[in-house]
């Protein structure tokens, strides 16, 4: 095939644009960003980390650089006076790149302006997943090291959020446990189960691991922990039944995904609907309870909303000696059209003989994300709960 003609004539476009550029002299040469990509173990069984940090900037969201041992971060685009995201992933039984990643970073770089940092452990998670297990703390331990060198920078503990995916979170509650619980927010996107469903608290990722610890829990990966791990945990589609009543909660609301919690509950678990379509979302409230006399005992409500068709349901525990319960409930269909509540004393004693005990409050109910009062709504008269029965109330509540 003869050689084309044109190929010759970019050629010299090239070297004469090379040249007028070169030959310029004056401008300072910007940096040439070299980005790298995640590894590939090809199946050899690795052992060894080889662990990588990549930096992703909101300047270019598909450009990883690799931050070497020894150079300063900062002249990659590292910008310490923002927050960080370190986004771990999980076993990767092929050693291969992670499918998910790349729209990952774009999106979490398109809604939030932070250096985002992804961690490629591609070949210590790869070959069987007990060995991935056994890199944990060792991974564990080069992330504490790195993060070390980002305070040095002068980031502060709070504005480092982890994001760890199955193993990856597990990593994250092990580099968390290293920072004595005092980074700002892990959040385990189905954190693992085998192995660590009956780990100690310093082996799994635990509320302690940081300021704010949540995790989603999907029912589509059978290597998902069942238990709480988590401040909020968000049980999508299910996971389990009814969550029981909690023996504590001292909840208020931080202002996370859309559900505000202040301060720190000890645990909750919420549980998330979706829809089969996307975007699988639901709209989901905060339910409150008022008791108008403190109880020796903590009080169980379950509220239900009613719309055309479908009931949604959650749980608020009052504790003991105290006034105030709130609860997260999910529904399908906007609050507005929510046409009716049903409220239930649960008593807290099963025992054979009637449970007289009346217990009276408050019921008020806000769309989330609360951004201010204006949107509460509460029923007009303190309502009388006995024990075990259903008591219904008109909700009348303006869409706007
Ligand atoms: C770092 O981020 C802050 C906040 O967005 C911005 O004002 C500042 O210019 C950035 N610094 C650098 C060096 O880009």
């Amino acid at each position: 095939m003869a050689p084309d003609p044109w190929e010759g004539c970019f050629w010299s476009w090239g070297l004469l644009l090379w040249l007028s550029v070169g030959s310029t002299g004056d401008a300072p040469p910007t940096p040439q960003t070299k980005c790298t990509d995640f590894q590939n173990a090809n199946l050899l069984q690795g052992t060894n980390l080889k662990a990588h940090f990549l930096l992703f900037t909101p300047s270019d969201p598909l450009c990883g650089q690799l931050v070497e041992e020894s150079s300063d971060i900062r002249n990659l685009g590292f910008n310490a006076t923002l927050g960080t995201k370190l986004v771990i992933h999980g076993f990767r039984a092929l050693g291969t790149k992670p499918s998910w990643i790349d729209k990952f970073i774009s999106a979490l770089l398109q809604a939030a302006d932070a250096n985002v940092i992804a961690v490629d452990w591609v070949y210590g998670s790869t070959g069987v997943y007990f060995s991935a297990v056994e890199n944990v703390v060792k991974l564990g331990l080069e992330i504490s090291r790195f993060l070390r060198k980002l305070l040095v920078l002068g980031v502060s503990e709070s504005s480092i959020h982890i994001i760890g995916v199955s193993l990856g979170a597990h990593v994250g509650g092990m580099v968390g446990h290293f920072y004595k619980g005092q980074l700002g927010q892990i959040t385990g996107l189905d954190p693992a189960g085998p192995e660590y469903t009956r780990a100690s608290l310093e082996e799994r990722l635990d509320p302690g691991d940081a300021l704010f610890v949540e995790a989603i829990h999907t029912d589509t990966d059978n290597l998902g922990i069942r238990i709480p791990v988590g401040h909020v945990d968000y049980y999508v589609n299910g996971g389990q039944d009814q969550p029981g009543c909690p023996t504590s909660i001292s909840a208020g609301l931080v202002e996370q995904g859309g559900v505000k919690i202040e301060p720190l509950p000890k645990e909750v678990k919420v549980y998330l609907l979706t829809t089969s379509t996307a975007p699988y979302c639901v709209h989901h409230s905060l339910v409150e309870f008022y008791l108008l006399k403190l109880r020796n005992q903590d009080t169980c409500i379950t509220v239900t909303f009613l719309s055309s068709s479908v009931t949604s349901s959650v749980t608020i525990t009052i504790p003991r000696q105290q006034r105030h319960g709130k609860g997260i409930i999910a529904h399908p269909s906007p609050q507005c059209q929510i046409n009716q509540v049903k409220l239930k004393f649960q008593p807290s004693n099963r025992v054979w003989k009637k449970d007289r005990t009346i217990v009276i409050g408050m019921f008020c109910t806000a769309p989330l994300p609360v951004h201010d009062n204006r949107r509460t709504v509460c029923l007009p008269e303190p309502v009388n709960l006995q024990a075990s029965e259903t008591v219904s109330h008109d909700l009348k509540i303006t869409c706007i």
